[in-house]
């Protein structure tokens, strides 16, 4: 296992039975040929279950191909899955082998297939039927031997039924299914890989990892994660590069995480601190105050006079409180409204 790029544990987390269900599924099926369908919202992890299959399994010496079927247009598809051939059309000036030639042997991952139009499916279908590819331009059939497992974020079978989605595709590619829940169905997942992210991107910084505040993950807790684990990990990117605390505190925590329009009003954050040796007492009451200005500014959905009002503070004390903390900036960078 260590050999391989990926490694269960130390790449891949997860501790959450539906996680865990899934790793173990993964075990079982990756040393079958049979095609694979994984379903679930973007940023839940369908790339990397992908890889994860291939690496698992007996095509792991042979490449593994990722195509995002959502950015490519509907002529770029073709060639880009199949190749071409020399003059095939403008542009074409030598002959270019497409993603499953150069996936033979090993694994393709056709992500978001629901954004592959009908007249494309009728081709991947027959290239899943015949085992066989022809360059666009070309007249050669080419004999590959791939896997093909594809990602959806839209439910396939409701796309069968409004006639979007052919359901002879459907069948081929969903031999055996995968489904990814959003995060915040699983959020014993969340202390565990924000721990993983935070101590990966300080590392990538050059520096030694730090501990992540209770107060910290409380709030990730809270915070709905539209966005999935790309999200989350994107957060704790921004962390590693901003923090240059001891202790990763709520102060250093993206704004829009604190406060996100959906929250419902929710109770400060009080950090729980243990009985160390000494304390800072300015740290402290920094946290506190950041906390708190954090939570009045979330449940007014950044109205700064009536988080004034809730903190009982003047409106040009809390402004000031803003731009002391630094927040003002966050502000700018999260796209987060603050108004007057
Ligand atoms: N369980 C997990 N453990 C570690 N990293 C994960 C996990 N799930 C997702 N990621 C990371 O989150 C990001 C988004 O995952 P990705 O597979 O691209 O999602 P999707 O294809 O569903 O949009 C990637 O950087 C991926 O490595
Ligand atoms: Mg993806």
């Amino acid at each position: 296992m260590q050999s391989h790029p990926f490694s269960i544990d130390d790449v891949v987390v997860g501790r959450s039975s539906r996680m865990r269900a899934v790793f173990d599924y993964v075990r079982v099926i990756a040393d079958s040929d049979s095609n694979v369908l994984v379903t679930g919202e973007t940023g839940t992890g369908k790339e990397m279950v992908a890889n994860l299959i291939h690496q698992s399994s007996g095509r792991r010496a042979r490449p593994f191909v990722p195509v995002s079927c959502a950015i490519l247009s509907e002529n770029l598809i073709e060639s880009e899955l199949f190749g071409h051939e020399r003059g095939a059309f403008t542009g074409a000036i030598k002959d270019r082998p497409g993603r499953y030639e150069m996936a033979n042997g090993g694994t393709i991952f056709l992500d978001d297939i629901d954004d592959v139009p009908l007249a494309m499916q009728v081709k991947l279908l027959r290239v899943l039927q015949n085992r066989t590819i022809e360059r666009v331009g070309g007249s050669r059939s080419i004999e590959v031997n791939v896997r093909t497992v594809t990602g959806s974020k839209r439910d396939l079978r409701t796309m069968v039924a409004a006639g979007t989605f052919r359901e002879d595709l459907y069948y081929r590619l969903n031999v055996i299914p995968i489904n990814l829940p959003p995060l915040r169905d699983r959020r014993e997942d969340i202390s565990v890989l924000t721990e993983h992210f935070v101590k990966r991107y300080f590392r990538m910084r050059g520096e030694d990892p730090r501990p992540v505040s209770p107060g910290v993950m409380q709030a990730f807790q809270r915070y709905p994660w539209p966005g999935n684990v790309r999200e989350l990990e994107n957060a704790c990117e921004r962390i590693a590069q901003t923090c240059n605390c001891e202790q990763v505190k709520i102060g250093c925590v993206p704004v829009s995480v604190l406060f996100h329009k959906h929250a419902e009003a929710a109770e400060p954050i009080v950090e729980t601190h243990g009985h160390p040796s000494s304390v800072s007492l300015d740290d402290r009451l920094k946290d506190v105050e950041l906390n708190l200005i954090s939570w009045a500014l979330k449940v007014t959905s950044g109205n700064k006079s009536k988080a004034a009002e809730l903190l009982q503070i003047k409106r040009s004390t809390l402004g000031d409180r803003i731009k002391k903390l630094g927040l003002q900036h966050l502000e700018a960078a999260e796209g987060v409204e603050l108004a007057d």
